[in-house]
């Protein structure tokens, strides 16, 4: 069974050209002029571009108290929608648990369900010397990705002793670790306070996280990783401050160690956006929160001058009115205190059009640069590549035909995230999904699901290596 699209114009990270792509079964079998298949996708006036992969996200996450709402076929369908057709999950280490278990665990979660593929970071919770000791045997497993939180004092938190044993261990066996960068015992301090003091609001949860807690974590993290020769990956980096950390890292020769993310949402909200009336700022609770329109600005030059390399979505979707008719408890068991909100944002379905639209058509960066960020540096920096994330021979069948005309505007009652509102309601987006293949099967077209339950594969990732 073979398809070829079509007539379109193909976008990888470096190149931009006219050509067809023949499929065969479920790689990419050749890319060329005058190429048949059995099935025909035609693509004139569109881009052809490999799947998004988001590298972070959280579906089925037990958090704050409940769970986040999407699990791994509704994040799976919302993500198709959107033009992603792979994501990296956090495997949460249950405290006592081994690697192994936890992974088990997210095994269970995804198996049957998954309609894209998937791969998993572990996020150690508990390195007792057992632990530590099997964190070699992680790339057996399929995994090369470790994640540890420098916050959530009392639940996910660890202490620098563990994260820099683990760094060590990273650096000894081809591992890339990832952190929460934020000062979680300052933090804890500071809520307690504002608790104290009857400030109980969501906008107290941007004020009790100050963006220089996190810049002084992320520096913290990048001076034990060079200490332990550790390759660093910091996820979701919101200001300058912590983008600077990064930037100078990688400008003092560290730029095949030291990484960073930041997340779709950190460009378009700010701390303000908590402060909305009644208890509507509670939608915008996620940790680190949102900052300054200054932020986002040095947000902006950051993805475009490399100095970050990865935008991902930090997918960790809560209902605003949960607790009822069969949905989860959502962002209600915070009323009356912002540090009972559980913390996370829905964006695993918008980040490819957002992103075309402000970025790409906003002139911030290239259409090259956006594929990129997009798709090729996170196969790249998670050992999947060039399996993923690219448009070439050989290479898993994840394509998106993308209608650089569409427009839709972003609107919870039509999304597929299974959570009652969006951050970016009423945004007018330009450039949309009109195909999404994932190994070949064709998962939306034209605004319908055509995808399978059960149907999406865990990716066993290489070590880590750039
Ligand atoms: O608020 C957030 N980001 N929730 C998900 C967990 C995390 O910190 O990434
Ligand atoms: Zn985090
Ligand atoms: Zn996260």
């Amino acid at each position: 069974m073979s398809t070829v699209i079509k007539g379109g114009t193909i976008v990888t990270a470096s190149d931009t050209y006219q050509a067809d792509v023949l499929i065969e079964g479920e790689q990419i079998a050749t890319v060329g002029h005058g190429l048949s298949g059995d099935t025909t996708i035609d693509a004139s006036g569109k881009y052809v571009i490999p799947g998004g992969i988001d590298v972070h996200t959280h579906l089925d996450m037990p958090f704050g108290g409940t769970v986040s709402s999407d699990d791994f076929f509704t994040g799976h369908r919302a993500a198709a929608f959107g033009g992603t057709t792979m994501h990296i999950d956090f495997a949460i280490q249950p405290k006592g648990a081994t690697l192994r278990e936890t992974l088990d665990i997210w095994h269970g979660k995804a198996n049957g369900k998954a309609a894209v593929d998937y791969g998993f970071h572990v996020a150690i919770t508990d390195l007792p010397d057992s632990v530590m000791d099997e964190i070699k045997q992680c790339p057996d497993y399929g995994v090369t990705s470790l994640k540890l939180f420098m916050a959530y004092k009392g639940a996910l938190m660890v202490d620098d002793a563990t994260l820099f044993r683990a760094m060590q261990q990273a650096a000894e066996h081809g591992l890339l670790i990832m952190v929460h960068a934020e000062n979680g015992d300052a933090i804890d301090i500071l809520v307690n306070e504002a608790i104290a003091a009857g400030n109980l609001e969501p906008k107290y949860h941007a004020l009790t996280r100050p963006p220089e807690l996190e810049a002084e974590a992320t520096e913290r993290a990048i001076r034990l990783a060079e200490v332990a020769g550790s390759p660093l990956y910091v996820v979701h980096v919101t200001n300058a401050g912590a983008m600077e950390a990064i930037q100078s890292a990688r400008a003092r020769g560290r730029s095949r160690q030291i990484f960073g993310e930041t997340c779709t949402q950190y460009f378009f909200f700010t701390k303000d956006d908590l402060a909305r009336p009644g208890f509507e700022g509670a939608k915008w609770v996620c940790s680190p929160p949102y900052r300054e329109v200054h932020d986002q600005q040095a947000l902006w030059g950051a993805v475009a001058s490399n100095a970050l390399q990865v935008i991902s979505t930090d997918h960790c979707p809560f209902w605003f009115e949960g607790g009822k008719d069969g949905r989860t408890p959502g962002k209600e068991l915070g009323i009356g205190n912002f540090a009972k909100i559980p913390n996370g944002c829905p964006g695993i379905e918008d980040r490819m059009m957002v992103l075309y639209t402000a970025g790409v058509r906003g002139g911030r960066f290239s259409l090259n640069r956006w594929v990129e960020l997009c798709c090729t540096n996170p196969a790249k920096l998670f050992g999947c590549y060039p399996q993923k994330g690219t448009i070439a021979p050989g290479a898993d069948a994840d394509v998106v035909v993308w209608d650089p005309n569409a427009s839709y505007t972003i609107t919870a009652a039509k999304q597929h995230q299974r959570t009652d509102y969006n951050l970016y309601e009423g945004m007018e987006v330009t450039g949309l999904p009109s195909v999404v293949l994932s190994r070949g099967r064709v998962l939306v077209q034209d605004g319908e699901w055509k995808g399978e339950q059960g149907a999406g594969k865990f990716v066993r990732r290489n070590r880590f290596k750039i």
